[in-house]
């Protein structure tokens, strides 16, 4: 897979605001976490996107939790068709980081450690940034290989 279909898009601000209404069950204080069970094989996940509405358009975003993970992990659809696929493991002491749709950041509920939408540290005291994964998109299905 080329390193840019990672690396490359830009998650603007706006699309994520303008995503919102889709994700917040994603991630905003106080509310439940929601994610969706996700089958692997061979340690491989696949999402069909024609049944994920979250991630329809470009900004969405969808916590799913992944057979044999140990922490669910955020899907997030860039532009041009491409995807970012994030551990939502903190890196500090493991806890699970959670969307703060005001702020637009990832943020921990432990020790308040806050991450930018691709995975890089803003506030300690995490250290190390989100684990990001790669990712393949193929016709409809989407693959990723989270860590187990
Ligand atoms: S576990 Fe996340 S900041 Fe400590």
């Amino acid at each position: 897979m080329p390193r840019d279909l990672l690396h490359e898009s830009v998650l603007t601000r706006r699309h994520f605001v303008g995503a919102s209404t889709g994700i917040l069950a994603v991630g905003c204080a106080g509310q439940k976490w929601k994610t969706r069970s996700v089958k692997t094989r061979d340690g491989v996940a696949e999402l069909d996107l024609k049944d994920i509405p979250e991630l329809a358009s470009p900004g969405g975003m969808l916590a799913v939790k992944p057979d044999g993970a140990a922490k669910p992990v955020l899907v997030m659809r860039l532009e041009h068709d491409t995807f970012r696929v994030m551990s939502l493991k903190c890196t500090h002491m493991g806890c699970t980081v959670r969307w703060d749709n005001d702020e637009q950041v990832l943020r921990c509920p432990c020790h308040g450690s806050r991450f930018g939408d691709d995975g890089r540290v803003l506030d300690g005291p995490a250290k190390r940034g989100l684990a990001v994964y790669q990712s393949q998109l193929n016709g409809t299905k989407l693959l990723f290989k989270p860590e187990s």
